[in-house]
């Protein structure tokens, strides 16, 4: 009953802005005019949806992009759809996988300075599986990965006081308070996918903050939704929302355009999530001010990636 009653508010205050008809009210046909050219970009899980349609956006205005995914098929036929003055140059990796993220954060760094990073990929995974490093495959997709892969562009050299990060959340995050210990579950019986992702979603807001903590010469970032959008992850997790909402979701590109916007704008950082080119609210409701924070955050992802490292598995939840 609770549940139904907080979805019932969250549809009520959400549905409008989120759908094609927010994104044509707040950006309509405004355009991009965009030039990124000679700019390095890093793009996670760009073979499909959101993530492909913000490589192609970028290489069309310029800029070179390293295209990351698992796919090796589906990465060529990327490159090939490339239009434009840049190009896509794909970057084979699995994103669940921290060993695998390390080492292409090593390639990407040895060549050369990243302009923008778009930590993109995100999965909605309802049954629990556990990836071969033991971590449980939503958290270490959707947050852990792409800790891993900032710091080792930053631990390379290749993230500088110019370069930009953007971070796609999603409005599920707007029903979450950062709970460590929700962020992934020891086993089966203690998952569900909805309450994980919302929390990757609400970490990927603190990690945010975080990064743009770290003060001078330090790269700014900033935390992103996309909407609505009709995607194979909309398509394969929610298809009961796809059937309810199909008519007013937004296509790729629009779910991508903040995420090219803010690469050209870079406003000021500071609180916010940025939805069609403005900043939003990071909190609809009172409760989810009362989170962990920012730095708790870091110290569970670091020893996250330390229990992985020394072979215990990674430090689960309850
Ligand atoms: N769609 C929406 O309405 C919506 C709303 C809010 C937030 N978001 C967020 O937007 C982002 C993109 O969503 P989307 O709907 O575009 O997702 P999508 O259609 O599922 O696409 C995800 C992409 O990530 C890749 N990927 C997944 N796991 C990977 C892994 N382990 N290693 C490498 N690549 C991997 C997929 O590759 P494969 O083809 O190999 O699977 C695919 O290219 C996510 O962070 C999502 O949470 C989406």
């Amino acid at each position: 009953m609770k549940k139904a009653i907080g979805a019932s508010i969250f549809y009520a205050r959400f549905a409008l802005p989120f759908s094609r008809i927010g994104f044509r009210r707040r950006v309509g046909d405004a355009g991009l005019d965009a030039d990124f050219t000679g700019q390095r970009w890093v793009v996670s899980g760009a073979t499909g949806g959101i993530g492909r349609a913000i490589a192609l956006g970028a290489a069309a205005r310029g800029a070179t992009v390293l295209a990351l995914g698992r796919d090796a098929r589906k990465l060529e036929a990327l490159a090939q759809e490339s239009t434009g003055t840049g190009r896509i140059q794909p970057t084979p990796v699995d994103l669940s996988l921290m060993r695998d993220v390390e080492r292409v954060a090593g390639d990407i760094a040895s060549g050369g300075p990243v302009d923008v990073l778009v930590h993109n990929v995100g999965v909605m995974c309802h049954a629990y599986r556990q990836t071969a490093e033991g971590l449980e495959l939503g958290f270490a997709t959707n947050l852990l990965g792409h800790w891993v892969l900032d710091q080792g562009l930053r631990r390379g050299g290749a993230l500088t006081a110019g370069s930009a990060i953007i971070s796609m959340s999603s409005g599920g995050m707007y029903g979450a308070a950062l709970d460590l210990d929700a962020l992934q579950a020891a086993d089966a019986a203690h998952h569900d996918g909805f309450t994980a992702y919302a929390q990757h979603k609400r970490a990927q807001v603190a990690l945010t903050h975080y990064w743009n903590s770290l003060g001078p010469g330090q790269p700014r970032a900033w935390v992103m939704h996309p909407g609505w959008v009709d995607t194979d992850g909309v398509r394969s997790a929610l298809p009961g929302f796809r059937k309810l909402f199909r008519a007013v979701l937004r296509n790729a590109d629009e779910g991508a355009d903040t995420a090219l916007w803010l690469a050209a704008n870079r406003p000021d950082t500071g609180e916010g999530i940025w939805l069609d080119r403005h900043r939003d609210s990071e909190h609809a409701f009172g409760f989810t001010r009362k989170g962990a924070g920012a730095g708790a955050l870091v110290a569970r992802l670091q020893s996250s990636v330390a229990a992985g490292a020394s072979g215990r598995g990674a430090a689960p939840g309850r």
